[in-house]
């Protein structure tokens, strides 16, 4: 299958001068961090980034769905990789329009990242592929809708079909909250054309883990295993979130389940992927639902995940440059991953009365980094400048401050040390990320 068509000029063994990364989270300033630290030591440059990753490459003010101005971006740097980290500029084609170009992208095109933007075209093939997912009705109108609801139990789950910025599902405890969010999706417009159309899915119960899988057409690397705390209060309380924290290894994951996951669910993943005719390139994150009876897939969504990719790719030793530049190229086939045996563990510093409104432009005072303990990484999300020079939130999600250790515990330790030498007005953190794994053992 032909997978994305590299320009003839560059040499395949060599990795590239000039890249290019695209987003400005958390998940971005980890990216940068890792690509900066490879040993061909490329010349980096983000868009649009945020105060943290300006602190260490260049950064150019386009916004992440302006495709012409990022595609011209390229163009004008002479970049020679583009490593996107966001879904909506590759819902909107972003590495269709660079593959045009001819440079080289890691991110899947737009046909690859309806498996994200859609949440119905996705179900579809997870059940014509037979990969193990809830069964699910698809509905458009109110009434049919309704009359499907009468026929499952709850809790049951309601999801819109579009982009929804992590908003657009509700898991409904009675029939009376389940027939409310129909009635806000399909007819109260809450989520415009993402939610004209709804999917009723059965509720699976059990832990959540993420799979991140870097794809290449039918050939795919694993990278270690993470569990994310969605909630955003301690004890995994109050509504959901982008994700507040995040451990990695999820030794929930045994290496016996990793091998079952595998069987069952990514090798059957890539595989229906291409036999659907998409041409993958990029990572593919399974969000799976760690049942009674088995692994079951609750979402894939076309990117490195955020909160995920802080724990994850601090964890490897291999060059993420070479792993990323190989699926670019098509050649991950037999790419061998070296994994450091630490744990890591990112606590996720958030803006007061985030996920719902919150305060931008407040003052942030970081510890210098000869303060923190060892091995310890501030990663910035929604940070920037202020016209006085000062870091400021300016998002959500403000930081995410990743330990490694030898010990879970350690990294928590290390963490959490330097969360409270953060100082800034409206931090709001939880204290028990990692728990679930601390507890367990
Ligand atoms: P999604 O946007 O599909 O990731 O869904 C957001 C969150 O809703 C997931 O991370 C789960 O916590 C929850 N969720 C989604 N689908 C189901 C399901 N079928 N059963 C239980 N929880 C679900
Ligand atoms: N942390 C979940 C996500 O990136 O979607």
């Amino acid at each position: 299958m032909p997978l994305n068509p590299q320009p003839s000029t560059l040499n395949s063994a060599a990795l590239p001068r000039s890249v290019l990364v695209v987003g400005s989270g958390g998940r971005e300033h980890a990216l940068v961090r890792s690509l900066v630290a490879s040993p061909a030591r490329p010349r980096l440059i983000c868009a649009p980034g945020n105060a943290g990753i300006a602190g260490e490459v260049p950064c150019f003010p386009t916004a992440v769905d302006d495709i012409a101005g990022l595609v011209a971006l390229a163009q004008r740097e002479k970049i020679e990789f583009v490593v996107v980290g966001p879904e909506v500029p590759l819902s909107l084609g972003l590495a269709d329009q660079l593959i045009a170009a001819g440079i080289p992208v890691y991110g899947p095109k737009a046909e690859g990242a309806r498996l994200e933007a859609s949440k119905t075209f996705t179900k579809e093939i997870l059940l014509k592929h037979k990969i193990p997912t809830a069964a699910a009705g698809f509905f458009t109108a109110v009434e049919p809708a309704l009359a499907y609801l009468r026929s499952r139990p709850v809790p049951i789950v309601i999801k819109a079909d579009g982009l929804a910025a992590g908003k657009g599902v509700v898991v409904a405890q009675s029939p009376a909250e389940a027939e409310a969010a129909v009635r806000d999706m399909l007819a109260g417009n809450k989520f415009g054309a993402a939610g004209s159309r709804i999917l009723i899915e059965d509720c699976l119960f059990g832990e959540e883990t993420s799979i991140l899988v870097v794809v290449s057409g039918r050939d795919y690397v694993i990278l270690p295993t993470s569990q994310d705390h969605k909630r955003i209060g301690d004890g995994d309380t109050g509504p959901n979130t982008g994700g507040m924290g995040t451990y990695s290894p999820a030794e929930v994951v045994t290496p016996e389940l990793l091998g079952r996951i595998e069987h069952e669910i990514v090798r059957p993943s890539v595989d229906a992927i291409a036999a659907e005719g998409i041409a993958y390139c990029g990572t593919l994150f399974i969000g799976i639902m760690l049942t009674p009876t088995g692994p079951s897939v609750i979402e894939y969504n076309a990117r490195f995940g955020d909160p995920e990719t802080q724990v994850v790719l601090p964890r490897l030793q291999t060059d993420l440059l070479a792993l990323l530049w190989a699926a670019a190229k098509g050649e991950l086939a037999g790419f061998k991953l070296a994994v450091k045996p630490d744990y890591a563990l990112c606590v996720v510093i958030a803006a007061k009365g985030y996920p719902e409104s919150f305060a931008k432009g407040d003052v942030i005072v970081l510890p210098s980094p000869s303060s923190l303990l060892p091995s310890t990484v501030i990663y910035h999300a929604g940070t920037k400048h202020n016209a006085a020079g000062q870091i400021v939130t300016n998002g959500g999600r403000v930081l995410g401050v990743t330990a490694l250790g030898a010990t879970l515990r350690e990294a928590a330790d290390r963490a959490y040390a330097a969360c409270e030498k953060i100082e800034c007005a409206s931090k709001y953190y939880r204290r028990d990320i990692g728990a679930r794994q601390l507890h367990r053992s």
